[in-house]
């Protein structure tokens, strides 16, 4: 690369600036956000970005699936993009780094690059993508864009039919729409991210830079343990058939499966509904979300066989049935693009190390058409999904700068294999 690129930087007051203001949407008042998926907050959220991309005379773009980008038409006519983005939509009561870091970098090296008046072989196109974080389905929007989104798995989103048809409503896209969002792969060079850490590996290891090896696989499923209702107080504790009982008992033994068989894996029963719920009734039905990840597809299916025998095992020490509902799933992915991250982040005097992803990300969808790479940056305290996310600003704009001179490498090397 020649000196005028490699000395190029992001704008780390404007960046702060945006960064501030995005933060004020959907403020909970205790540093966190709670901008969930076509909410109010989250539209709210998506407006202001179309300012910021009207204010830098950049060029706005909305697909059917309520992606939202920023062009930068740097390229020759019928050059193909690099895309770099994440999303602005958060977990309820989330933070206000995970997402918009990733989005507001990606406009500020559009901006960059324009401002420097520089041509390159690609375009550049900074993109919010639609539910990243599942309220309503999961990825939707990066799903949507490399064509792995069904009709078919529309009608059952992790996040309930209502929410997603409230959600579509509000944001004025629909279903069939959304099916439209898939590109073409041959335009599209690849795809760069950056993100927080959301662990706390970098901080141990007192490094600057996350490159990310890959991304763990997902998936989650209702599980429905189904006993039958009795009067709590004249049944005895041997006849009675104890949903709740299957459902917790599940909860416990999940954990120490992992523990013991599966120590780079994790899983998590984050809901449970009991039925009909009340103090003298014995449960009859107990509804729970179980959601697992692994990092390789292997241990993946491994992990997912064992869960689903312990919860059989479970519903028959307690003479339960059990209804098993698949609810999303998606596979671990290795990324493609870790070479121009680490050139970057060493041509800038960072301290990187390599590291894999457990949480989900856009980039683990784009991995399927396109090389995709990601750029972690420490989070204090590995906190994420609550108010405590927080980054040291002088590593989201060491972070920004890595994924400017990350994607400038990856814009003119032309060689995907090399990136
Ligand atoms: C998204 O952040 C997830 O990993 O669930
Ligand atoms: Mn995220
Ligand atoms: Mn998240």
């Amino acid at each position: 690369m020649d000196a005028t690129l490699t000395a190029l930087r992001v704008n780390g007051a404007r960046l702060r600036a945006d960064f501030a203001a995005l933060a004020e949407i959907g403020a909970t008042g205790d540093g966190g956000a709670h901008r969930p998926a076509l909410s109010e907050a989250h539209l709210e959220a998506r407006r202001w970005f179309r300012e910021r991309i009207a204010e830098a005379g950049l060029e706005f773009r909305a697909d059917g699936a309520g992606n939202h980008s920023a062009f930068l038409a740097c390229g020759p006519a019928g050059a193909p993009t690099l895309l770099l983005g994440s999303h602005l939509d958060s977990v309820p009561y989330g933070g206000r780094f995970d997402g918009p870091l990733g989005v507001l970098a990606a406009l500020e090296i559009l901006r960059v690059v324009q401002e420097a008046g520089i041509s390159l072989p690609v375009h550049l196109e900074a993109i919010d993508f639609t539910d990243e974080e599942g309220t309503l389905f999961g990825e939707l929007g990066s799903a949507a864009l490399v064509g792995a989104l069904t009709a078919e798995a529309l009608r059952e989103p992790r996040g309930g039919r209502a929410a997603l048809e409230t959600g579509l409503n509000r944001a004025g896209l629909t279903e069939a729409g959304v099916l439209t969002a898939c590109r073409d792969s041959a335009t599209l060079v690849g795809y760069l991210e950056l993100h927080i850490e959301q662990g706390s590996r970098l901080i141990d290891a007192q490094a600057d830079i996350g490159v990310v090896s890959g991304i763990v696989g997902m998936c989650s499923y209702r599980l429905a343990f189904v006993g039958q209702a009795d009067h709590a107080g004249t049944t005895s504790m041997t006849d009675r058939r104890d949903a709740a009982l299957g459902a917790c008992a599940f909860a416990l033994a999940a954990r120490e499966l992992v523990l013991r068989d599966f120590p780079d894996c994790v899983a998590n029963v984050g809901d449970m509904h009991f039925a009909p719920g009340a103090f003298n009734i014995v449960p009859a039905r107990v509804v729970l979300a179980l959601e697992f990840r692994a990092p390789e597809p292997a241990l993946f299916r491994q992990l997912e066989n064992a869960l689903l025998k312990q919860a059989w095992a479970e519903a028959d020490r307690f003479g339960l049935g059990l209804e098993i509902e698949p609810l999303s799933r998606l596979d671990p992915a290795p990324e493609s693009a870790q070479r121009v991250c680490t050139e970057a982040a060493d041509a800038l005097g960072l301290k990187h190390v390599s590291l894999p992803s457990g949480a989900g990300h856009d980039a683990q969808m784009l991995a399927r058409v396109c090389p995709a790479g990601m750029i972690f940056v420490p989070s204090v305290e590995g906190a994420s999904h609550s108010p405590r996310e927080f980054t040291r600003w002088v590593d989201c704009v060491n972070g920004a700068n890595v994924l400017l001179q990350a994607a400038l490498r990856m814009a003119l090397d032309g060689d995907p294999k090399r990136f």
